[in-house]
């Protein structure tokens, strides 16, 4: 009976949770038909809580999911940014700070842990950064717009393997592989199987 009674009230707390999550996620972003909603997820609904959303542009319409997204994803998006993900996307434990526009075609699988970032945050001579060392203690984090970085544009059918990097300005062409662990600086043509650090074409795919 107290089993029970301890099991009902788990089962009240995710639901109010889940509801707090769902309002919240939509206040920040659009999505399409069947978010999150695979058969694949044991508990469909409680996979939300995996979709974590800073969207500092103050509009949702800044960030839109196609339809049938299947996402584990942790979006830092600053003010000027946006984010336009297709149709049937998979990602698992994507990770993003995205400061200008990220466009992800459709039919699209994301590896565990990569990291999509498009700014570069931190100036390479010393004195500079010595200088923005003090300038966050006393002020906070400096304009990243003042640093430079760029869009990111993945194309439909893309696999990018697990723990690779995408940095900003880089296209990836329609139909490319990124092999695991890469990191992609320049940017990669259609159809290639692309690896290393920084990733270089390794052959074309048919
Ligand atoms: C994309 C992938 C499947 C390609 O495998 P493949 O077709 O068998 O590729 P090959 O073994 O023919 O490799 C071709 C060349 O690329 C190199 N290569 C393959 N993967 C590499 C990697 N991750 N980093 C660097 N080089 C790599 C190989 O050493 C080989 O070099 P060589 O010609 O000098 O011998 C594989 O590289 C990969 O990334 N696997 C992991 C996928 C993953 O992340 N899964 C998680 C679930 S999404």
């Amino acid at each position: 009976m107290f089993r029970y009674l301890i099991e009902l009230i788990k089962k009240y707390h995710n639901k109010n949770i889940l509801r707090a999550h769902k309002k919240f996620l939509l206040l920040n972003c659009v999505v399409g038909k069947n978010f999150c909603k695979s058969p694949a997820y044991k508990d469909t609904e409680m996979q939300l809580l995996n979709v974590k959303i800073v969207n500092k542009t103050g509009d949702k319409n800044k960030i839109r999911f196609g339809s049938y997204c299947n996402v584990t994803v942790n979006i830092f998006l600053n003010e000027k940014g946006s984010i336009t993900v297709g149709d049937y996307v998979y990602m698992n434990s994507v990770h993003m700070r995205i400061d200008h526009n990220l466009k992800i075609g459709s039919h699209y699988l994301f590896g565990p842990n990569i990291k999509l970032w498009d700014t570069k945050n931190h100036p390479l001579s010393s004195s500079e950064r010595h200088r923005q060392c003090e300038y966050i203690a006393h002020h906070g984090f400096v304009d990243s717009y003042q640093a430079g970085g760029g869009d990111i544009n993945i194309g439909d059918d893309v696999w990018i393997g697990m723990d690779s990097i995408i940095l900003g300005g880089v296209t990836i062409g329609n139909g490319s592989v990124i092999a695991s662990g890469s990191i992609v600086t320049k940017s990669i043509p259609e159809n290639v199987l692309a690896a290393g650090v920084p990733a270089k074409v390794i052959r074309m795919i048919d």
